[in-house]
């Protein structure tokens, strides 16, 4: 794998710095796309040495031209894509503007299309790929305040399962990771009350970290990993299992 260009969306905050550092530790070119936050791709970038990459993932066009300037810059083609860029616009439905809606359906879902899109023609000419969609427990049992964000990564889930069936003949593997309540600032802004009663339904006792949602993407993004396809690894401390 030595070498292979690994491109990380939302890669510089949360799960997806521990994922881009996990993947440069172990020899990959790795690029972290970023969204919003300038300072935090700033520190990120002078703290990992790994070089951040702006641009909206919820634009199909900017996801092509992200690529373009990532392969340009890491001088080869993009062979692994981890859609891990997320947002919450929690609310429950009766509350739920179409803007929160939206947003969470446009950057957790549209840009897994949006991503995929612009690296799948090279990757079937190539005959080697591996695509990782981080999903969530809360988009395989829903979850109080979120139908917009379960919508989405439900969605994310289906669409693994699909992309996967048209990748299989052509090297390319599709798998998600649907971690449970992992302890980054997306899960610290949930309220603490609620939180509390979160944690106390996890047989694990306590949030998960960054980093070991990582260890399972280098799993799956391994040259040895051709034979796993279309599977979800749920990483969530037991609390929820099926
Ligand atoms: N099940 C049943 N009832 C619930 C509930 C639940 N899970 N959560 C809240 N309620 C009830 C409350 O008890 C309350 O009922 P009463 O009025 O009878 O007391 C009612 O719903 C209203 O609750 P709130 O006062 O909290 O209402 P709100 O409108 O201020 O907030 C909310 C609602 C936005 C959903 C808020 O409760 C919230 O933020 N919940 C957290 C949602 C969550 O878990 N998000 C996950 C974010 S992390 C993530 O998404 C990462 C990942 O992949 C895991």
């Amino acid at each position: 794998m030595a070498g292979r260009v690994a491109i990380v969306t939302g890669g510089t905050r949360g799960i997806g710095e521990a994922i881009c550092v996990a993947l440069k530790d172990a020899g990959y070119k790795v690029a972290a796309n970023y969204g919003g936050n300038d300072a935090a791709a700033a520190e990120f970038t002078k703290r990992t040495g790994i070089p951040s990459f702006k641009w909206d993932v919820a634009d199909f066009a900017a996801c092509a031209a992200g690529v373009k300037d990532v392969e340009a810059k890491l001088g080869g083609p993009v062979e692994i894509v981890v859609n891990n860029a997320g947002i919450t616009r929690d609310g429950t439905m009766h509350k739920m503007t179409f803007d929160q809606w939206e947003a969470v359906i446009r950057t957790n879902l549209g840009s897994c299309f949006n991503m995929s899109r612009a690296v799948i023609e090279g990757m079937r000419a190539r005959k080697f790929g591996r695509i990782v969609n981080i999903g969530s427990i809360n988009g395989q049992a829903g979850q109080y305040g979120q139908v917009n964000y379960a919508a989405a990564k439900s969605g994310i889930h289906g669409f693994t399962k699909a992309l996967a069936q048209e990748g299989a003949a052509a090297g390319i593997t599709v798998n998600a990771i649907a971690p449970g309540y992992i302890d980054t600032d997306m899960v610290r802004a949930v309220p603490p009350n609620v939180l509390e009663k979160i944690v106390a339904r996890v047989p694990v006792g306590r949030l998960g970290k960054a980093s070991e949602i990582a260890r399972g993407v280098l799993f799956l993004v391994a040259d040895e990993g051709g034979f796993i396809t279309g599977s979800t690894l749920s990483i969530n401390g037991g609390q929820h299992m099926y």
